[in-house]
């Protein structure tokens, strides 16, 4: 009896052995980095494209500090950062230089008439950022790519970079504090997107804000007339205008856990006040802000 239940030890032991060294094996294992690495992956990682249009104002440089300090996250991330103005400012030009990121500084001036409340924001400065991107990869086979454009205001988790990177023509996904509601987000249904679940103008094509979609690097170099367009379009049908001119709402990849998560919030920052800046005795020394 005893040299049985031996026999059956000695059979089993190697087994347990076996199981505990996989198990072992496998709790080590570390878990994959948030933002994998281009050497971890088999294909080159595609590159993330931000096209920002920001513009002169006393908390820009605070807004484009905390972009930064998200983007300086994302592995092969370009930024685009197109400035409203004239020429490219002193500040934003320092900044950029210190901020080590890729990046790209371009610049337009929002035409006076269109400065007007009510009017839609950043039309030209965009279209600026499209027109660099198809120059840059006039000539070459295009690498792969992904383009997003990313408001100097908003905030940005960096989950969001992970799941946009695999946007093969255009993808979309939930936006927080937008649209008078917690969040807007594009309805799915057997993975592919059916309707838009919003509080404003539910009408629109694309019920979407800017920061709710990446588009493809390929997508937007076979579509070179795709644009922004001030002619016909109305405030907050920028992106539906937009999104018309190169895809259907059946093609939309959902991402985000077929659009139920929240990884982008359309945050706006309140006005600052500056009631007792004074206009004479300034500051001895000039600081920038
Ligand atoms: C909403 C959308 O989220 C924007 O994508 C859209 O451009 C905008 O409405 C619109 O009305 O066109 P909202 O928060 O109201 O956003 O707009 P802002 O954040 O004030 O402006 C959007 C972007 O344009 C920002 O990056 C801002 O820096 C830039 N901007 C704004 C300019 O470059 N020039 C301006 O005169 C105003
Ligand atoms: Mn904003």
């Amino acid at each position: 009896m005893k040299s049985v239940l031996f026999s059956r030890f000695f059979i089993l032991l190697p087994w347990i052995l076996i199981v505990i060294i996989m198990l072992d094996v496998d709790t080590r294992r570390p878990a994959p980095p948030l933002t994998p690495r281009p050497y971890f992956s088999p294909y080159p990682l595609p590159t993330i494209y931000a096209i920002t249009p920001t513009y002169s104002r006393p908390v820009q440089k605070a807004e484009l500090t905390r972009l930064a300090n998200t983007f300086r996250q994302v592995a092969q991330l370009h930024w685009i950062l197109v400035e409203d103005a004239v020429a490219r400012s002193e500040l934003v030009s320092r900044f950029l230089a210190r901020a080590g990121l890729p990046s790209t500084h371009l610049h337009v001036p929002t035409p006076r008439r269109y400065k007007r409340p009510g009017l839609p924001r950043a039309t030209e400065q965009r279209n600026a950022g499209l027109a660099w991107l198809r120059q840059r990869h006039q000539h070459q086979r295009a690498q792969p790519g992904v383009l997003f454009f990313a408001d100097d205001d908003n905030t940005y988790s960096l989950e969001l970079f992970q799941e946009m990177r695999t946007t093969r023509k255009v993808s979309v996904w939930p936006v927080g504090l937008v649209g008078g509601r917690r969040y807007e987000r594009p309805l799915v249904e057997n993975g592919k997107v059916v309707g838009w679940y919003t509080g404003w103008r539910a009408d629109r094509p694309f019920a979407i804000d800017m920061a709710g979609f990446a588009v493809s690097l390929q997508v937007i170099l076979s579509n070179p007339k795709a644009v922004f367009k001030r002619r016909g379009s109305q405030p907050g049908m920028q992106e539906s205008d937009f999104l018309k001119q190169i895809t259907t709402v059946e093609e939309l990849e959902p991402k985000a856990s077929n659009c139920t998560k929240v990884l982008v919030w359309h945050t706006r920052t309140e006005k600052v006040n500056l009631a007792n800046e004074p206009k004479y005795r300034l500051d001895t020394v000039k600081i920038e802000v």
